[in-house]
Protein backbone atom coordinates (compact mmCIF):
# COMPACT_ATOMS: atom_id res chain seq x y z
CA UNK A 1 0.00 0.00 0.00
CA UNK A 2 1.33 3.47 -0.43
CA UNK A 3 1.41 6.14 2.21
CA UNK A 4 1.56 9.55 1.17
CA UNK A 5 1.94 12.63 3.52
CA UNK A 6 0.09 15.33 0.99
CA UNK A 7 -2.62 16.60 2.63
CA UNK A 8 -6.25 15.76 1.24
CA UNK A 9 -7.92 18.94 -1.51
CA UNK A 10 -11.26 20.04 -0.17
CA UNK A 11 -13.68 20.59 -3.34
CA UNK A 12 -13.48 24.20 -4.63
CA UNK A 13 -16.38 25.62 -3.57
CA UNK A 14 -15.17 25.73 -0.05
CA UNK A 15 -12.56 28.15 -1.10
CA UNK A 16 -15.77 30.20 -2.49
CA UNK A 17 -16.97 31.81 0.40
CA UNK A 18 -16.44 33.30 3.77
CA UNK A 19 -18.51 33.53 6.77
CA UNK A 20 -16.59 37.40 8.57
CA UNK A 21 -19.31 36.97 11.52
CA UNK A 22 -17.58 33.96 12.97
CA UNK A 23 -14.02 33.98 11.05
CA UNK A 24 -12.91 37.30 13.02
CA UNK A 25 -13.89 35.65 16.15
CA UNK A 26 -10.55 33.34 15.93
CA UNK A 27 -8.55 36.82 16.30
CA UNK A 28 -11.00 37.87 19.17
CA UNK A 29 -9.98 34.65 20.90
CA UNK A 30 -6.33 35.39 20.73
CA UNK A 31 -7.10 38.61 22.60
CA UNK A 32 -8.83 36.89 25.24
CA UNK A 33 -6.32 34.16 25.41
CA UNK A 34 -3.91 37.40 26.49
CA UNK A 35 -6.15 37.83 29.24
CA UNK A 36 -8.47 40.89 28.24
CA UNK A 37 -12.33 40.91 28.32
CA UNK A 38 -13.63 41.04 24.88
CA UNK A 39 -16.82 43.09 23.80
CA UNK A 40 -18.88 41.06 21.69
CA UNK A 41 -20.65 43.11 19.12
CA UNK A 42 -20.43 40.04 16.00
CA UNK A 43 -23.34 38.01 16.83
CA UNK A 44 -27.13 38.59 16.76
CA UNK A 45 -28.11 36.21 19.57
CA UNK A 46 -30.18 37.31 22.00
CA UNK A 47 -29.11 34.74 24.58
CA UNK A 48 -25.94 35.84 24.95
CA UNK A 49 -27.23 38.59 26.20
CA UNK A 50 -29.11 37.98 28.97
CA UNK A 51 -32.82 37.89 27.02
CA UNK A 52 -34.58 34.76 27.87
CA UNK A 53 -36.66 31.99 25.52
CA UNK A 54 -40.68 32.34 26.45
CA UNK A 55 -41.53 29.10 29.28
CA UNK A 56 -44.26 28.29 27.55
CA UNK A 57 -42.43 27.04 24.61
CA UNK A 58 -39.70 25.46 26.44
CA UNK A 59 -42.68 23.38 28.36
CA UNK A 60 -44.06 22.36 24.78
CA UNK A 61 -40.40 20.93 23.94
CA UNK A 62 -40.28 19.21 27.53
CA UNK A 63 -43.67 17.88 27.26
CA UNK A 64 -42.88 16.65 23.31
CA UNK A 65 -39.51 14.83 24.23
CA UNK A 66 -41.63 13.12 27.46
CA UNK A 67 -44.65 12.12 25.48
CA UNK A 68 -42.07 10.27 23.14
CA UNK A 69 -41.71 12.61 20.34
CA UNK A 70 -37.97 11.36 19.41
CA UNK A 71 -38.69 9.96 16.36
CA UNK A 72 -38.17 11.27 12.70
CA UNK A 73 -40.66 13.77 12.12
CA UNK A 74 -42.38 13.65 7.80
CA UNK A 75 -39.68 16.16 6.13
CA UNK A 76 -42.29 18.88 5.77
CA UNK A 77 -42.74 18.54 9.73
CA UNK A 78 -45.63 17.99 11.18
CA UNK A 79 -48.87 19.15 10.68
CA UNK A 80 -49.78 21.28 13.96
CA UNK A 81 -46.37 23.14 13.24
CA UNK A 82 -47.63 23.99 9.76
CA UNK A 83 -50.95 24.83 10.45
CA UNK A 84 -49.71 27.42 12.95
CA UNK A 85 -47.32 28.73 9.81
CA UNK A 86 -50.24 28.95 7.53
CA UNK A 87 -52.32 31.11 10.46
CA UNK A 88 -49.35 33.52 10.92
CA UNK A 89 -49.22 33.98 7.56
CA UNK A 90 -52.81 34.64 6.55
CA UNK A 91 -52.54 36.64 9.82
CA UNK A 92 -49.54 38.70 8.23
CA UNK A 93 -51.84 38.89 4.80
CA UNK A 94 -50.53 36.02 2.96
CA UNK A 95 -52.92 33.64 1.78
CA UNK A 96 -51.49 30.01 2.56
CA UNK A 97 -52.46 26.30 3.22
CA UNK A 98 -50.33 23.63 4.98
CA UNK A 99 -49.65 21.86 2.23
CA UNK A 100 -47.18 24.79 0.99
CA UNK A 101 -45.38 25.07 4.52
CA UNK A 102 -41.60 23.10 4.89
CA UNK A 103 -40.51 23.51 8.61
CA UNK A 104 -36.81 24.05 8.56
CA UNK A 105 -33.84 24.12 10.55
CA UNK A 106 -34.10 28.10 10.86
CA UNK A 107 -34.34 30.67 8.12
CA UNK A 108 -31.25 29.80 7.02
CA UNK A 109 -32.15 25.84 6.08
CA UNK A 110 -35.07 27.30 4.59
CA UNK A 111 -33.13 29.68 2.60
CA UNK A 112 -30.96 26.83 1.41
CA UNK A 113 -33.62 24.66 -0.07
CA UNK A 114 -35.15 27.36 -2.13
CA UNK A 115 -32.09 28.51 -3.46
CA UNK A 116 -30.66 24.90 -4.37
CA UNK A 117 -34.33 24.03 -6.52
CA UNK A 118 -34.10 27.95 -7.55
CA UNK A 119 -30.77 28.24 -9.30
CA UNK A 120 -27.93 26.62 -10.06
CA UNK A 121 -24.28 27.19 -12.12
CA UNK A 122 -24.92 30.10 -14.62
CA UNK A 123 -28.19 31.05 -12.99
CA UNK A 124 -28.20 34.63 -11.18
CA UNK A 125 -29.70 35.81 -7.83
CA UNK A 126 -30.75 39.01 -7.15
CA UNK A 127 -29.44 40.02 -3.64
CA UNK A 128 -29.13 43.05 -1.76
CA UNK A 129 -25.44 45.03 -0.68
CA UNK A 130 -24.63 45.05 2.21
CA UNK A 131 -26.28 41.66 2.59
CA UNK A 132 -26.51 38.52 5.02
CA UNK A 133 -23.86 36.35 4.63
CA UNK A 134 -25.78 33.34 4.49
CA UNK A 135 -26.97 34.07 0.57
CA UNK A 136 -23.03 34.05 -1.04
CA UNK A 137 -21.95 31.39 0.75
CA UNK A 138 -25.43 29.61 -0.11
CA UNK A 139 -25.10 30.65 -3.88
CA UNK A 140 -21.36 29.68 -3.85
CA UNK A 141 -21.90 26.07 -2.83
CA UNK A 142 -24.91 25.92 -5.69
CA UNK A 143 -22.38 27.06 -8.08
CA UNK A 144 -25.13 30.37 -8.64
CA UNK A 145 -24.25 33.89 -9.53
CA UNK A 146 -24.96 36.35 -6.88
CA UNK A 147 -25.90 39.96 -8.53
CA UNK A 148 -25.79 42.50 -6.02
CA UNK A 149 -28.63 45.69 -5.89
CA UNK A 150 -27.98 49.00 -3.84
CA UNK A 151 -29.72 50.14 -0.70
CA UNK A 152 -28.94 53.42 -0.14
CA UNK A 153 -27.42 54.64 3.26
CA UNK A 154 -28.34 58.27 2.93
CA UNK A 155 -32.29 57.04 2.51
CA UNK A 156 -31.85 55.28 5.41
CA UNK A 157 -31.01 51.96 3.51
CA UNK A 158 -33.87 51.56 1.32
CA UNK A 159 -33.46 49.77 -1.58
CA UNK A 160 -32.57 50.72 -4.76
CA UNK A 161 -35.17 49.91 -6.65
CA UNK A 162 -33.87 51.20 -10.10
CA UNK A 163 -30.79 49.76 -9.47
CA UNK A 164 -33.00 46.44 -9.06
CA UNK A 165 -34.76 46.85 -12.39
CA UNK A 166 -31.31 47.30 -14.02
CA UNK A 167 -29.94 44.10 -12.92
CA UNK A 168 -32.51 41.56 -14.15
CA UNK A 169 -31.54 39.78 -17.39
CA UNK A 170 -32.82 36.66 -18.95
CA UNK A 171 -30.63 34.18 -16.17
CA UNK A 172 -32.42 35.74 -12.99
CA UNK A 173 -34.05 32.93 -10.57
CA UNK A 174 -34.90 35.42 -7.96
CA UNK A 175 -35.03 38.37 -6.41
CA UNK A 176 -34.05 38.17 -2.61
CA UNK A 177 -35.56 41.15 -0.29
CA UNK A 178 -34.30 41.27 3.11
CA UNK A 179 -37.00 43.51 5.47
CA UNK A 180 -36.73 44.35 8.53
CA UNK A 181 -32.87 44.06 7.36
CA UNK A 182 -29.73 42.68 8.64
CA UNK A 183 -27.10 44.50 8.42
CA UNK A 184 -28.96 47.73 8.64
CA UNK A 185 -31.32 47.55 10.70
CA UNK A 186 -33.96 49.13 7.68
CA UNK A 187 -37.59 48.85 7.70
CA UNK A 188 -38.30 49.25 3.62
CA UNK A 189 -40.83 51.83 2.84
CA UNK A 190 -44.30 50.33 1.55
CA UNK A 191 -43.65 52.26 -1.62
CA UNK A 192 -40.38 50.01 -1.75
CA UNK A 193 -41.33 46.73 -0.85
CA UNK A 194 -44.54 47.31 -3.72
CA UNK A 195 -42.14 47.70 -6.65
CA UNK A 196 -39.96 44.65 -5.69
CA UNK A 197 -42.79 42.38 -5.78
CA UNK A 198 -44.15 44.00 -8.74
CA UNK A 199 -41.04 43.60 -10.25
CA UNK A 200 -40.58 40.04 -9.47
CA UNK A 201 -44.22 39.57 -10.60
CA UNK A 202 -43.87 40.91 -13.91
CA UNK A 203 -40.41 39.16 -14.33
CA UNK A 204 -41.87 36.05 -13.37
CA UNK A 205 -39.25 35.24 -10.81
CA UNK A 206 -40.05 34.27 -7.31
CA UNK A 207 -39.28 36.96 -4.57
CA UNK A 208 -37.37 35.08 -1.36
CA UNK A 209 -39.13 37.33 1.22
CA UNK A 210 -36.02 36.79 4.40
CA UNK A 211 -38.66 38.17 7.43
CA UNK A 212 -36.87 36.58 9.87
CA UNK A 213 -36.99 40.09 11.65
CA UNK A 214 -40.54 40.87 10.70
CA UNK A 215 -41.77 40.88 14.69
CA UNK A 216 -38.86 43.04 15.51
CA UNK A 217 -39.96 46.54 14.04
CA UNK A 218 -39.64 48.79 16.71
CA UNK A 219 -43.36 50.08 15.59
CA UNK A 220 -44.75 47.05 15.57
CA UNK A 221 -44.81 44.20 13.18
CA UNK A 222 -44.45 44.12 9.81
CA UNK A 223 -47.08 42.74 7.11
CA UNK A 224 -45.87 39.90 4.33
CA UNK A 225 -44.37 41.57 1.64
CA UNK A 226 -46.92 38.83 -0.34
CA UNK A 227 -49.88 40.83 1.04
CA UNK A 228 -49.19 43.71 -1.16
CA UNK A 229 -49.49 42.20 -3.98
CA UNK A 230 -51.31 38.64 -3.73
CA UNK A 231 -50.76 37.02 -7.23
CA UNK A 232 -47.00 37.81 -7.21
CA UNK A 233 -44.42 34.68 -6.51
CA UNK A 234 -43.48 34.83 -2.92
CA UNK A 235 -41.62 32.57 -0.18
CA UNK A 236 -41.65 33.54 2.79
CA UNK A 237 -38.79 32.47 5.41
CA UNK A 238 -38.37 32.81 9.06
CA UNK A 239 -38.27 31.00 12.23
CA UNK A 240 -38.29 30.71 16.30
CA UNK A 241 -34.58 32.65 16.49
CA UNK A 242 -34.97 35.95 16.62
CA UNK A 243 -38.55 37.37 17.53
CA UNK A 244 -39.26 34.22 19.75
CA UNK A 245 -35.55 34.01 21.60
CA UNK A 246 -34.53 30.42 20.33
CA UNK A 247 -32.07 30.54 17.84
CA UNK A 248 -30.19 27.42 19.13
CA UNK A 249 -33.13 24.97 18.52
CA UNK A 250 -32.89 25.87 14.81
CA UNK A 251 -36.35 25.70 14.08
CA UNK A 252 -38.05 27.63 11.48
CA UNK A 253 -40.56 27.37 8.53
CA UNK A 254 -40.59 28.08 4.39
CA UNK A 255 -44.10 29.08 3.31
CA UNK A 256 -44.78 28.85 -0.57
CA UNK A 257 -47.11 31.75 -2.21
CA UNK A 258 -50.32 30.29 -3.39
CA UNK A 259 -50.43 30.95 -6.94
CA UNK A 260 -49.55 27.76 -9.43
CA UNK A 261 -46.43 28.94 -10.58
CA UNK A 262 -44.66 28.52 -7.88
CA UNK A 263 -45.76 24.57 -7.71
CA UNK A 264 -43.17 22.94 -9.26
CA UNK A 265 -40.93 24.96 -7.09
CA UNK A 266 -42.61 23.73 -3.66
CA UNK A 267 -42.35 19.99 -5.31
CA UNK A 268 -38.32 20.20 -5.91
CA UNK A 269 -38.47 22.20 -2.36
CA UNK A 270 -39.98 19.04 -1.30
CA UNK A 271 -38.10 16.44 -2.93
CA UNK A 272 -34.67 18.28 -1.42
CA UNK A 273 -36.60 18.40 2.24
CA UNK A 274 -36.89 14.91 1.48
CA UNK A 275 -33.06 14.28 1.12
CA UNK A 276 -32.56 15.91 4.45
CA UNK A 277 -35.09 13.24 6.74
CA UNK A 278 -36.48 16.66 8.83
CA UNK A 279 -35.47 19.78 11.27
CA UNK A 280 -35.51 18.76 14.86
CA UNK A 281 -38.69 17.09 16.24
CA UNK A 282 -39.62 18.29 19.24
CA UNK A 283 -38.28 22.05 18.87
CA UNK A 284 -41.65 21.26 15.71
CA UNK A 285 -43.64 21.07 18.68
CA UNK A 286 -42.57 24.79 19.99
CA UNK A 287 -43.91 26.39 16.86
CA UNK A 288 -47.05 26.26 17.68
CA UNK A 289 -46.72 27.25 21.16
CA UNK A 290 -44.89 29.96 20.15
CA UNK A 291 -46.86 31.29 17.24
CA UNK A 292 -50.29 30.55 18.60
CA UNK A 293 -49.41 31.38 22.32
CA UNK A 294 -48.37 34.63 24.14
CA UNK A 295 -46.23 37.15 22.71
CA UNK A 296 -46.23 39.38 25.23
CA UNK A 297 -42.50 38.87 25.35
CA UNK A 298 -42.12 40.74 21.81
CA UNK A 299 -43.67 43.88 22.87
CA UNK A 300 -40.94 44.36 25.91
CA UNK A 301 -38.08 42.74 23.50
CA UNK A 302 -39.26 45.45 20.63
CA UNK A 303 -39.21 48.01 23.62
CA UNK A 304 -35.80 46.91 24.79
CA UNK A 305 -34.11 47.13 21.11
CA UNK A 306 -35.33 50.66 20.35
CA UNK A 307 -34.25 51.86 23.53
CA UNK A 308 -30.80 50.13 22.47
CA UNK A 309 -31.35 51.71 18.90
CA UNK A 310 -31.68 55.56 20.38
CA UNK A 311 -28.20 54.78 22.36
CA UNK A 312 -26.74 53.22 19.30
CA UNK A 313 -27.81 56.48 17.00
CA UNK A 314 -27.04 59.08 19.50
CA UNK A 315 -23.79 58.13 20.87
CA UNK A 316 -21.95 56.89 17.30
CA UNK A 317 -23.07 59.92 15.69
CA UNK A 318 -21.60 62.37 17.79
CA UNK A 319 -18.30 60.50 17.13
CA UNK A 320 -16.43 62.64 15.15
CA UNK A 321 -15.59 60.80 11.49
CA UNK A 322 -18.31 58.73 12.29
CA UNK A 323 -21.85 58.66 10.88
CA UNK A 324 -25.12 56.21 11.35
CA UNK A 325 -28.45 55.59 9.63
CA UNK A 326 -31.12 55.15 12.54
CA UNK A 327 -32.07 51.58 13.03
CA UNK A 328 -35.93 50.99 12.98
CA UNK A 329 -35.93 47.13 13.69
CA UNK A 330 -34.16 44.22 15.45
CA UNK A 331 -30.66 44.69 16.96
CA UNK A 332 -27.92 45.85 13.89
CA UNK A 333 -26.38 49.63 12.81
CA UNK A 334 -24.43 49.77 10.02
CA UNK A 335 -22.27 52.70 10.93
CA UNK A 336 -19.39 54.33 8.47
CA UNK A 337 -15.92 55.54 9.67
CA UNK A 338 -14.44 58.52 7.24
CA UNK A 339 -10.99 56.47 6.40
CA UNK A 340 -7.95 57.51 6.26
CA UNK A 341 -6.59 56.93 2.81
CA UNK A 342 -5.26 53.63 1.95
CA UNK A 343 -7.02 52.26 5.04
CA UNK A 344 -9.85 49.21 5.06
CA UNK A 345 -12.64 48.40 7.32
CA UNK A 346 -10.75 45.27 8.27
CA UNK A 347 -7.90 47.65 9.52
CA UNK A 348 -10.70 49.36 11.40
CA UNK A 349 -11.98 46.87 12.80
CA UNK A 350 -8.94 44.70 13.82
CA UNK A 351 -7.36 47.60 15.06
CA UNK A 352 -10.63 48.07 17.35
CA UNK A 353 -10.46 44.76 18.70
CA UNK A 354 -6.38 44.89 19.23
CA UNK A 355 -6.89 48.47 21.29
CA UNK A 356 -9.83 48.35 22.77
CA UNK A 357 -10.86 44.73 22.56
CA UNK A 358 -14.27 45.69 20.97
CA UNK A 359 -15.72 43.18 18.06
CA UNK A 360 -17.49 43.94 15.49
CA UNK A 361 -17.63 42.90 11.98
CA UNK A 362 -16.19 44.82 9.19
CA UNK A 363 -18.74 45.85 5.87
CA UNK A 364 -17.13 43.75 3.92
CA UNK A 365 -17.79 40.68 5.25
CA UNK A 366 -21.06 41.66 4.56
CA UNK A 367 -19.86 42.67 0.71
CA UNK A 368 -19.69 46.44 1.23
CA UNK A 369 -16.17 48.06 -0.50
CA UNK A 370 -13.35 47.75 2.36
CA UNK A 371 -12.45 51.39 1.53
CA UNK A 372 -16.32 52.49 2.13
CA UNK A 373 -15.52 52.01 5.55
CA UNK A 374 -18.54 50.39 6.81
CA UNK A 375 -19.04 47.80 9.88
CA UNK A 376 -22.01 46.37 11.68
CA UNK A 377 -22.39 46.70 15.59
CA UNK A 378 -24.95 44.51 17.31
CA UNK A 379 -26.83 46.42 20.21
CA UNK A 380 -28.14 43.50 22.54
CA UNK A 381 -25.82 45.08 25.44
CA UNK A 382 -27.57 46.72 27.84
CA UNK A 383 -27.84 50.11 27.58
CA UNK A 384 -25.09 50.54 30.20
CA UNK A 385 -22.77 48.60 28.94
CA UNK A 386 -23.45 49.92 24.60
CA UNK A 387 -22.46 53.68 26.52
CA UNK A 388 -19.44 52.11 27.83
CA UNK A 389 -18.70 50.46 24.16
CA UNK A 390 -19.16 53.66 22.17
CA UNK A 391 -16.63 55.55 24.74
CA UNK A 392 -14.37 53.08 23.66
CA UNK A 393 -15.50 53.25 19.99
CA UNK A 394 -14.72 57.18 20.32
CA UNK A 395 -11.27 56.82 21.72
CA UNK A 396 -10.14 54.67 19.45
CA UNK A 397 -11.26 56.35 16.54
CA UNK A 398 -9.80 59.53 17.15
CA UNK A 399 -6.38 57.58 17.93
CA UNK A 400 -7.00 56.04 14.68
CA UNK A 401 -7.86 59.11 12.33
CA UNK A 402 -4.63 60.81 13.98
CA UNK A 403 -2.85 57.98 12.33
CA UNK A 404 -1.28 56.96 15.99
CA UNK A 405 -2.88 53.65 16.12
CA UNK A 406 -4.26 50.33 13.16
C1 LIG B 1 -31.34 38.26 7.59
C2 LIG B 1 -31.14 36.92 8.23
N1 LIG B 1 -31.61 35.83 7.63
C3 LIG B 1 -31.45 34.61 8.15
C4 LIG B 1 -30.79 34.43 9.35
C5 LIG B 1 -30.62 33.05 9.89
O1 LIG B 1 -31.55 32.82 10.89
P1 LIG B 1 -31.92 31.38 11.45
O2 LIG B 1 -31.33 31.29 12.81
O3 LIG B 1 -33.41 31.37 11.48
O4 LIG B 1 -31.36 30.36 10.54
C6 LIG B 1 -30.28 35.53 10.04
C7 LIG B 1 -29.53 35.36 11.29
O5 LIG B 1 -28.89 36.24 11.81
C8 LIG B 1 -30.47 36.81 9.46
O6 LIG B 1 -29.99 37.90 10.06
Amino acid sequence: MTRTSSAIPVAQRVGGFSYAIRNIVAEAQKIEAAGRKVRYLNIGDPIIFGFHTPPHMIEAVERAMRDGDNGYAPSVGILKAREAVTAECIQRGMPMTPDRVVVTSGTSEGIELALTALAGPGDEVLIPVPTYPLYTAVLAKIGATPVFYRTDEKRGWQPDVDHVRSLVTPATRALVVIDPNNPTGATYSGEARAALVDLANRHNFPLLADEVYADLAFNGPVPAIASLNQDAPVITFSSLSKAYLAPGWRSGWLAVGKTDRLDDVLAGIKKLADGRLCSTGPMEHALAAALTGDRSHQRSFRQALSERAAVTYEQLNAIDGITCARPNAAFYAMPRVELPQGKTDEDFVLGLLRTAAVLCVYGSGFATTPGDGYFRVVFLASPAELREIYTLIAEFTREFLNGRTG
